[in-house]
């Protein structure tokens, strides 16, 4: 009896850690620094929000808090840049990346290398391959929108905004090493552990090296 009083108890302290994710209505206009007249809130930095460490005995993660970068890719043959990764800062005294929503493009968009030498505002997407949903901007139309969420606890809105996609704000993230985009320092790579983001040989739901996370919208 006090065995399955104890598996009960167990079961319940669980579930009680799993939130439910719930879209934020209204487009951009209930985010943090909502311009009403240009349509636009933000930009803010998003960051890493109650990472979980599970090499660690204590859970304890060191990069909690990190924020955003972009870390442009050069394939061969490309002469300008088109694409890259929003990933983590390994340290986060490095430069960070703003992301911003933007009512008139309907999407996430983060200030990123473009061209050859300049900056533009992309939208960003995670990829459509659900093993590895990465998030990236100018992907084009092999990519899904995500999504602003609020995080409800056995029915009670918990603080912060989440960014995710399929009711999903969960992430894995995992070291890379440093290139020419990102200015030679690692970073964390992030993808979205949404529906069949298992390994799908062994089913694992983290690879090797990876952590789990939330990202949070800085400031909400
Ligand atoms: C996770 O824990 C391991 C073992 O304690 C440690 O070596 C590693 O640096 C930690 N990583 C992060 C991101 O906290
Ligand atoms: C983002 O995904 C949407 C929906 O699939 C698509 O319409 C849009 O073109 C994508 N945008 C970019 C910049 O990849
Ligand atoms: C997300 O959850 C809402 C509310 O339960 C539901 O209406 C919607 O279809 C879900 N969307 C996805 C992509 O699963």
């Amino acid at each position: 009896m006090a065995l399955l009083l104890a598996g009960i108890s167990l079961l319940a302290a669980v579930q009680a850690c799993t939130v439910t994710p719930v879209e934020v209505p209204g487009g951009c206009t209930s985010l943090p620094s909502y311009d009403s007249s240009s349509g636009i809130a933000g930009p803010w930095i998003v960051e890493m929000n109650q990472c979980v460490n599970t090499t660690a005995p204590d859970k304890a993660c060191s990069i909690e808090g990190f924020g955003s970068e972009a870390v442009y890719l050069l394939q061969q043959g490309d002469t300008s840049v088109q694409r890259g990764y929003i990933a983590i800062v390994s340290e986060n005294d490095l430069a960070k990346s703003p992301l911003r929503c933007n009512d008139a493009t309907d999407s996430f968009e983060s200030y990123v290398p473009s061209g050859v030498s300049g900056y533009e505002w992309k939208s960003v997407n995670i990829t459509d391959m659900p093993y590895s949903a990465q998030l990236m901007w100018g992907l084009g139309q092999y990519s899904l929108p995500i999504q602003a969420y609020y995080h409800y606890l056995d029915g009670v809105k918990q603080d912060g905004i989440f960014l995710g996609a399929h009711n999903v704000t969960s992430w894995a993230v995992q070291l890379q090493d440093g290139s020419a985009g990102s200015g030679g320092k690692p970073y964390w790579l992030v993808r979205l552990l949404g529906p069949g983001s298992a390994d799908p040989v062994t089913g694992a739901e983290l690879e090797h090296g990876e952590y789990k996370t939330f990202i949070r919208i800085y400031g909400s």
